[in-house]
């Protein structure tokens, strides 16, 4: 048998949470024949509610024959000891009507103490996905005070907006989302990124030649940005099931690669691509092999695209001036 894995999820008690644990457990992550170890990373308030204690039993009470042990705590340095995978998934969710700024603030404290504490602890190797929000700010956040992790173990997620945006596309033209290829979601993950449909092919054709110009930028655009807020309006809380879908398919896609002839779209530390300030935990186009990530070189930028991309890069900076103590 395989010497089990250790996962470290952060925010264990909450609703993302809740809607992974069980999939990650049963092996949807890493296959059938790979054991694996839970680190769960709670609040100290969380974990004296029972709250944890909860989920816990439940992981017990599946028997999945590749769940281990399971560590429950409230200390970073315990639940990111030796982790080969690292989601942080626990935050402050948005409540209705708050800005994402708002968020900012208090979250970027978080990101701080368990950026130090991965990179004191955590396997060299360690995948670590943010998802906690203002994801790519806390990425940037965690990467700065990682100094013995490279920059490269972290990632933001942006898989949840590019499956928004395959949806939308995909229903538009009465396929199946395995139809659409090469998406992308440039920028932040926020009202203000870019999904582009640019280089976007449907059955192999372009996307652009398909549907409507103003389809594209009134309704499209739009309603993929405002995908997050809708669905708060909508249920009284911020995305969780699909939120967990996105985070295991992006880790997926992290470990096992990208499917040949596609990408992904992927926070990551910005090496300059497309003019990017390089740094910023900003979305590209990437292809994955090997756990190597490579942001996709040399498409075309129309001047549309290219106003859109700066956007978003400026709501960033704005971000990363917001936390610039910490970094
Ligand atoms: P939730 O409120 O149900 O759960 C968050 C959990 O994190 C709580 O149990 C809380 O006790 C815990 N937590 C808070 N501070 C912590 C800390 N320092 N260490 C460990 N745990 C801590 O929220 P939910 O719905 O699970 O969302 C979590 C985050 O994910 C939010 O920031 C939300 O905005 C974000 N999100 C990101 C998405 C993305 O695509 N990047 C999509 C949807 C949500």
């Amino acid at each position: 048998m395989k010497t089990p894995v250790k996962i470290a999820v952060t925010g264990a008690a909450g609703q993302i949470s809740y809607s992974l644990l069980f999939r990650l457990a049963s092996g949807e992550l890493l296959g059938p024949d790979q054991p694996m170890i839970f680190h769960l990373l709670e609040t100290p308030q969380a974990l004296a509610l029972g709250a944890l204690n909860g989920v816990v039993m439940e992981l017990n009470d599946c028997a999945y024959p590749l769940l281990h042990k399971i560590v429950t705590t409230d200390d970073p340095d315990v639940a990111f000891k030796d982790v080969d995978y690292a989601f942080l998934i626990g935050a402050s969710p948005r409540k209705p009507g708050m800005e994402r700024k708002d968020l900012l603030a208090i979250n970027a404290q978080i990101f701080s103490v368990q950026g130090q504490a991965l990179s004191k602890v955590a396997s060299r190797d360690v995948k670590v996905l943010v998802t906690g929000n203002p994801a790519n700010t806390n990425a940037l956040i965690a990467i700065s005070n990682a100094p013995d992790l490279r920059p490269e173990n972290f990632s933001a997620m942006m898989m949840l907006d590019h499956k928004r945006a395959t949806f939308q596309l995909a229903d538009k033209c009465g396929v199946l989302s395995n139809d659409i290829k090469n998406i992308i979601i440039w920028g932040n993950h926020s009202a203000g990124q870019y999904p582009d449909l640019h280089h976007a092919k449907v059955k192999g054709q372009d996307a652009l030649s398909l549907v409507e110009w103003d389809w594209f930028v009134d309704k499209f655009i739009p309603t993929v940005q405002q995908r997050g807020a809708v669905v708060i309006q909508a249920v009284g809380r911020s995305s969780a099931a699909s939120a967990a879908n996105a985070a295991l398919n992006l880790m997926r896609n992290w470990v096992f690669g990208t499917d040949e002839g596609n990408w992904i779209s992927m926070a990551v530390p910005s090496d300059g691509s497309y003019g990017i300030e390089k740094d910023l935990v900003y979305s590209f186009p990437v292809e994955i092999k090997n756990g190597e990530i490579s942001i996709v070189q040399g498409l075309e930028i129309s001047d549309f695209s290219r106003e859109k991309m700066r956007k978003s890069e400026a709501e960033l900076k704005e971000e990363r001036e917001a936390v610039k103590h910490l970094l």
